[in-house]
């Protein structure tokens, strides 16, 4: 499997059975995507929750037919707005499709939707844990450091953690390494930091940090990817 980086924490996991996953796709408006929407073209879309720069580009790539998979809320907006091809689910739930396991786990944020002047609630945000190729890959989504990580840890032989750093609206570095705690995983890659200036963060340094506890670290750049 190869796992692409387009910045923040849009991710493209392309499995060896050929199935192109972006999880929260937000491309257009982001000053550090290294792709623009019509240059991909992904057969499935996870969302983590409502926030414009995690739904990002998501109505455009289920309009042109990819799966998209979120919350119930989430979806049932993108019900209203004609979508083809959805998959409600909800935290605490998983569930087994053709290119892979998926489960929605909590996480501890917001997830309205901002359209225009109006605001829409959209239930919980989520975090994913997603079985792909025989690897277990846990990404954070938005979250703070939260107890339901130590379940996480304990539940799953997590192969890979995707964590936020940039801190204001998510963990900063020292939250994420101490999630590393509880969590347990074989690797780790940073993510939602540099995107804006309100979440700067030297990636190394977490990196640093997750030396000291001996786990790999992976600090990608924009549009960089990695082979698992
Ligand atoms: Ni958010």
């Amino acid at each position: 499997m190869r796992l692409w980086f387009h910045s923040h924490s849009c991710f493209s996991f392309f499995t060896d059975n050929g199935t192109h996953l972006i999880i929260d796709p937000y491309l257009s408006g982001n000053p550090c995507a290294d792709v623009a929407p019509n240059e991909i073209d992904p057969d499935v879309v996870l969302i983590s929750h409502g926030h414009n720069d995690h739904l990002g580009d998501s109505l455009y790539f289920g309009q042109k037919g990819a799966l998209v998979i979120s919350t119930a809320e989430i979806i049932h907006y993108l019900e209203l707005k004609g979508l083809p091809n959805l998959h409600a689910m909800q935290i605490g739930g998983g569930y087994q499709f053709g290119f892979g396991y998926v489960k929605m786990v909590s996480a501890t944020h917001g997830s309205a939707i901002y359209e225009n002047e109006n605001i829409f609630g959209t239930g919980c945000p989520a975090g994913f844990i997603l079985k792909l190729d025989g690897l277990t890959i846990y990404h954070a989504g938005d979250t703070g450091l939260s107890c339901e990580m130590e379940l996480l840890g304990k539940m799953y032989d997590i192969d890979l953690a995707i964590l936020p750093i940039g801190g204001n609206f998510t963990m900063d570095i020292p939250d994420a390494l101490m999630a590393l705690d509880i969590l347990k995983p074989k690797m780790v890659i940073p993510m939602h930091y540099n995107t804006f200036p309100v979440i700067q963060q030297d990636p190394e340094i977490f990196a640093q940090g997750c030396q000291a506890k001996g786990i790999p670290c992976h600090v990608l750049k924009f549009g960089e990817s990695l082979d698992l």
